[in-house]
């Protein structure tokens, strides 16, 4: 299973011939909201570092990350442009640094330390190439992935707490179907031990560097019993090769927890017999605040209850007639069991049609039937509970990251 260490490029940056790439595959008429009035589309602005187009009909910049828009999940006419999984080419992107070029037919996945038999060295450890992976037993999965901070921005326009961080509204979040190894097989292939406690994937690409710090490459620690559950390494997304903006040549894809765990461009995996510490689950992706343990609360594990309606923040619906409002709703801790949806702000609330069999390794879409009473401002709502009982509280508990944002979203529109 040896074979030469993989041949890391500098991260492509996309530059104007993308923008004009990007240009080229954005859609072709203006966005309109999920009814008639249309509103204008601007001009796309790639993020340097993600390699994909993003038109800016499909994305929103985020300093290095792409976020998903929302009201691109429906066509100009109202129809659903994307089904359950989200398209490669429209999945959000959340990058540290920028995305890494690896060579797959160099790359390997490289496995050691104290947890697997006869102890290997990261000098001199158990590799595999794609092909080694590909040989292994496969498996097929969907799961969403979701960054811890998706929503964040909710803290500072709902409970006016500034937080620093990427300002994501609802679309730091994706849904795909997934194809590669069970870590558990590979951990065993590996040679894995019963004193195995902890591993860590370790990802290829640049150094987070912020505020003068270099915080070493992205990478966090996994504990061995989620690491044995159902984590994967991933090769396929949504039935296609990795691509370099997702993680190619391979990535863990941890169902149900926050999105750090899924540690794209993986390039080795220490697997250890005692806790492992990184930046990553020390320092970033923990609660700190009021209301948090004075050193910091437990590393963030599983995604929180959320809603998003199809919809833009500010769509101007038509009046004097009936629309169909349609949504999303998912949790990391299970299915989810039904949805609600006010139109008057929180007044009074009603039952959304639940338009998918609920799954806990999904989101699952809804609808709900809405005719407004007249021309005006609304404000619509949609929370969600999931079948282990966790809902979404009107107002979320803050911490100083602005991690985990679960409180409803209030979602303005303007009927025309
Ligand atoms: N892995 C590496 N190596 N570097 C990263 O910056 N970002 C993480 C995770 N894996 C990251 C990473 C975060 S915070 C998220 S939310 C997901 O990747 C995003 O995956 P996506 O870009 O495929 O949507």
């Amino acid at each position: 299973m040896v074979s030469a260490a993989g041949a890391l490029a500098a991260p492509a940056l996309a530059g104007p011939a993308q923008a004009a790439q990007a240009r080229a595959s954005a859609p072709a008429v203006g966005r309109e909201t999920a009814e008639e009035v249309p509103v204008p589309a601007s001009e796309p602005r790639p993020v340097p570092g993600i390699v994909k187009p993003l038109p800016a009909e499909w994305f929103v910049p985020r300093g290095t990350n792409a976020e998903m828009r929302w009201d691109a999940v429906r066509d100009a006419d109202g129809a659903a442009a994307i089904g359950r999984h989200v398209p490669v080419e429209r999945f959000f992107v959340r990058n540290h640094t920028g995305t890494p070029l690896i060579d797959a037919d160099t790359w390997t996945l490289k496995l050691f330390g104290s947890g697997l038999r006869g102890a290997p060295t990261a000098q001199d450890p158990v590799e595999f190439g794609l092909d080694d992976l590909r040989a292994l037993p496969s498996t097929r999965i969907s799961a969403l992935i979701e960054c811890a901070g998706n929503a964040r921005s909710y803290f500072l326009s709902q409970q006016d707490q500034p937080v620093p961080g990427t300002p994501w509204t609802l679309g730091g979040v994706g849904s795909a179907g997934w194809r590669g190894v069970r870590l558990a097989d590979l951990l065993r292939a590996a040679g894995l031990t019963g004193a195995a406690v902890d591993v860590l994937p370790t990802g290829l690409d640049p150094d987070y560097v912020v505020g003068g710090t270099n915080y070493g490459p992205v990478r966090r620690p996994l504990p061995i019993a989620k690491a044995l559950d159902d984590a994967l390494v991933a090769y396929e997304m949504n039935g296609e090769p990795l691509t370099p903006d997702h993680g190619a040549p391979a990535r863990l894809v941890v169902p149900g927890w926050v999105g750090i765990a899924s540690i794209k461009w993986v390039g080795s995996i220490e697997v250890a017999d005692h806790p492992l510490h990184s930046p990553w689950n020390t320092d970033f992706y923990r609660m700190f605040g009021p209301d948090y343990p004075p050193g910091g609360g437990a590393p963030l594990t599983s995604q929180v209850v959320k809603c998003a309606f199809e919809l833009a923040a500010g769509a101007r619906l038509a009046a004097g007639r009936g629309h169909r409002l349609y949504g999303r709703a998912w949790s990391g801790a299970a299915a989810v069991r039904g949805v609600e949806v006010s139109t008057d702000g929180g007044r009074s609330w009603r039952r959304a049609e639940l338009r998918d069999e609920p799954r806990a390794d999904d989101w699952t879409r809804w609808s709900v039937d809405w005719r407004p009473e007249g021309p005006g401002r609304y404000e619509l709502r949609a929370r969600a509970t999931d079948r282990r009982g966790n809902g979404q509280p009107e107002r979320a508990v803050f911490n100083r990251e602005g991690y985990l944002f679960g409180a409803v979203v209030a979602h303005p529109v303007t009927v025309v």
